[in-house]
């Protein structure tokens, strides 16, 4: 383990909203997390776009993690989140997840969605440990046949 990797893996990440220009970033931890990647333009787009509210952790000037939703009247959609693979494991899903969720909270919104597939283990519990409940199910969803779980968290 280099210098550098040791000093990064001993820092302490920070969670904050995330920017157009950490589009570049995010791509690379969308591209490394999901079959098929999002290109940096739809990320420029979509943090570009006033309805959706973007956040990142950090460790110094590495992205390591997003979370991007986006926000219609009183509802909102989690459209996608990620933790780079070196840093899975480490429960930084949830306070990311946590803070994407106060501030969706903070906007009005009162229901927030998302889609999941099935199989994807770590995501299902990130997501029922903080308090989504199923609410429908697409059979067969995803290019892989599995099924898609529909989820739903209301606020207050
Ligand atoms: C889903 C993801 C964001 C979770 O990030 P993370 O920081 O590693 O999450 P955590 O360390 O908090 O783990 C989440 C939960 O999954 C559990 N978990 C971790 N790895 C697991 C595995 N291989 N099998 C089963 N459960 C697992 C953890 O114990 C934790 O559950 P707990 O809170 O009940 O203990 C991350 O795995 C990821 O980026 N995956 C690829 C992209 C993805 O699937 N995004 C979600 C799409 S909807």
């Amino acid at each position: 383990m280099s210098f550098v990797t040791r000093l990064l893996a001993r820092a302490e990440p920070i969670f904050s909203e995330a920017r157009e220009r950490d589009a570049v970033a995010i791509a690379a931890v969308h591209a490394a997390s999901f079959q098929r990647g999002w290109g940096e333009d739809e990320f420029q787009r979509l943090l570009l776009d006033r309805a959706v509210v973007a956040h990142r952790a950090t460790v110094g000037r590495t992205l390591i993690g997003f979370i991007l939703s986006r926000a219609a009247a009183d509802e909102a959609e989690i459209l996608s989140t990620a933790i780079a693979p070196a840093w899975r494991g480490r429960g930084l899903a949830r306070p990311l997840l946590d803070l994407n969720l106060r501030r969706l909270a903070g906007h009005g919104v009162r229901a927030v969605f998302l889609e999941v597939d099935g199989a994807n283990a770590p995501a299902c519990r990130l997501y029922r440990g903080a308090g989504f409940l199923e609410v429908g199910r697409r059979q067969g969803y995803y290019d892989s046949g599995a099924t898609a779980l529909v989820l739903r968290r209301d606020f207050g």
